[in-house]
């Protein structure tokens, strides 16, 4: 299985997370009601992200946090929907690809998906 190594390869990774997203009706909700997201602009901007996250490109410049913590503020993101995302991110990435660009972005997701829990705690105060 090959390593991920080029926007196209997180253009497809990103493809495949969102089809396990949208095809589970415990977080689909999210995407589909809260923020009516379009995927055909909602895809390329996460590409653009993590191209800078592990392709090391620019491109990527709003605050990621801020923008989850506007969701939380129309339905609460409990850290049993972060669990539900991450597994589904993994899962995208392990029947996918295999190297240390694979496993750099699981383990980007996961701290990032940390920050965002850790703000939306201290938020629900
Ligand atoms: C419970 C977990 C999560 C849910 C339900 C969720 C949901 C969403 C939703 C609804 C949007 C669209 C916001 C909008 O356009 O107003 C969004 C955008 C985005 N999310 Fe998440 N998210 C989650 C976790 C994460 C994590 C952990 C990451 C990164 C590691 C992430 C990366 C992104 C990116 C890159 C965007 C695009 C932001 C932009 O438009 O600039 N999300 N998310």
């Amino acid at each position: 299985m090959p390593d991920i190594q080029t926007q196209e390869d997180l253009y497809l990774l990103v493809d495949e997370f969102y089809k396990k997203l949208l095809a589970d009706d415990s977080i689909s909700y999210i995407f589909t009601d809260v923020v009516k997201i379009k995927l055909e602009e909602h895809l390329p901007i996460l590409v653009t992200f993590w191209s800078q996250g592990v392709l090391g490109t620019g491109g990527y410049s709003k605050n990621l946090t801020q923008i989850h913590l506007d969701v939380n503020e129309k339905e609460y993101l409990s850290p049993e929907l972060f669990k539900i995302w991450l597994n589904h991110f993994n899962n995208a990435v392990d029947e996918n690809f295999k190297g240390q660009k694979a496993e750099q972005i699981k383990t980007q997701a996961l701290s990032i998906a940390t920050v965002m829990q850790i703000k939306i705690a201290q938020k629900k105060g």
